[in-house]
């Protein structure tokens, strides 16, 4: 089966993501890696890899999931910079999902935390204390690890299961 790896990454953890499945999918019946593009759609199936921006995909992958042709697979991956928990992750997929045209089938999702920016955390050190600015530092602060190598190792063998 031909496939193609398509993802946006502003500052690098998607694209850790996009490497690690490079490296472990076939070359060979790879048609396309890169940032979205037309070449991607002469594949069978697109593993879709994106930044998650006020709860749903980034843009430009908002875009290319829309420019889906009916009878293409999808597999979403994508990193978020809160993390912890399942139901958040399915409400992230579930939106980026709905950009989908009829007829393009799901064939998995998968979803792990990746760091922020440090001037996210200067700015939720300038807020005044409280229980909600601790929780959004210790995020922070949880996030800074992601993607590490488990993350990474659990992608590729939910892909390897989806083949
Ligand atoms: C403008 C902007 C908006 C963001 N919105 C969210 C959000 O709604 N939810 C979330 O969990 N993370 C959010 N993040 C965090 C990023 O999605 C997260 O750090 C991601 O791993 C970045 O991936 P990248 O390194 O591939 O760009 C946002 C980051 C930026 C810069």
């Amino acid at each position: 089966m031909k496939y193609s790896i398509v993802y946006s990454s502003r500052t690098g953890n998607t694209r850790q993501l996009a490497d690690a499945l490079h490296a472990s999918l076939p070359a060979e019946d790879c048609v396309y890696f890169g940032t979205p593009a037309p070449e991607a759609l002469a594949a069978d199936r697109v593993y879709v890899g994106f930044w998650t921006d006020k709860g749903s995909c980034d843009e430009t992958v908002a875009a290319f999931l829309q420019s889906l042709p009916a009878g293409k697979e999808v597999y979403l991956f994508g990193t978020a910079g809160f993390g912890g928990s399942a139901v958040y992750f399915d409400k992230i997929l579930d939106a980026a999902a709905a950009n989908l045209p009829a007829g393009v089938r799901v064939v998995g999702r998968y979803m792990c935390q990746g760091r922020m920016p440090q001037a996210v955390r200067t700015r939720y050190e300038a807020m005044p204390d409280s229980p909600r600015r601790q929780a959004m530092l210790d995020n922070f602060d949880a996030a800074l690890s992601h993607p590490d190598a488990d993350d990474l190792d659990r992608l590729c063998r939910a892909v390897t299961a989806a083949l």
